[in-house]
């Protein structure tokens, strides 16, 4: 697997401002965000924003081979990237935004999702499309499900935690400090 070099997630980073972060995410982060899974139950798994495919890549090699894993990436450059590196009959890959998540999975597969992961920079997103997208991957997910979603660690509250209280049952927040830069982890439960 070849997932996208350095330099061109740079590249990335310096002509679409959705991007977000000038390097993907690291193994740390990966790893602190995907403890929160069960792949031993998961059926459905989608990831918004993929970027790099640091994340991709190391759930799809936790994840069961009969699971399913959809990706939903706006950037048309990442997304091409994406359909090179990950050439496994379990991606559903998506050039398209979160905002749609619900045309996208919604009867598309053999389960619903259980677990949504983001990485999309909820602070660039305007108001009404950021609680469109928190009330739509409710909407999506099974029951019990759970929303990952880590951002910047020095977000507001404002930004995405009291939009998850609004809609899922419990909310929690972690930081992660080994990661450029720290992260905010939210782990949001239906
Ligand atoms: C901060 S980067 C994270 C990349 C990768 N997940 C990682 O952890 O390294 C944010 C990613 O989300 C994508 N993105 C931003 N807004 C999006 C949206 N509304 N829907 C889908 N992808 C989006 C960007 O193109 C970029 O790939």
């Amino acid at each position: 697997m070849n997932i996208m070099s350095t330099m061109n997630y740079v590249k990335c980073f310096l002509r679409d401002r959705n991007v977000a972060s000038i390097t993907p995410t690291s193994p740390f982060g990966v790893k602190r965000v995907c403890k929160k899974i069960d792949f031993s139950t998961a059926n459905v798994i989608v990831e918004y924003g993929p970027g790099a495919g640091v994340f991709t890549e190391y759930l799809l090699k936790k994840m069961r081979p009969t699971a399913h894993l959809v990706l939903i990436e706006r950037n048309p450059d990442m997304f091409k990237c994406l359909q090179e590196s990950f050439r496994d009959q379990r991606v559903h890959l998506f050039n398209d935004s979160a905002e749609n998540v619900g045309n996208l999975v919604n009867g598309q597969l053999p389960h619903k999702p259980d677990y949504v992961i983001s990485g999309i920079p909820f602070s660039y997103i305007d108001q009404q499309a950021r609680q469109d997208i928190i009330q739509q991957t409710h909407e999506v997910l099974a029951d019990k499900g759970k929303f990952l979603a880590y951002q910047t660690f020095y977000q507001k509250d404002d930004h995405l935690f009291v939009h998850l209280e609004h809609y899922f049952k419990q909310v929690k927040s972690e930081f992660e400090l080994l990661n450029i830069p720290p992260m905010r982890i939210y782990e949001a439960m239906k």
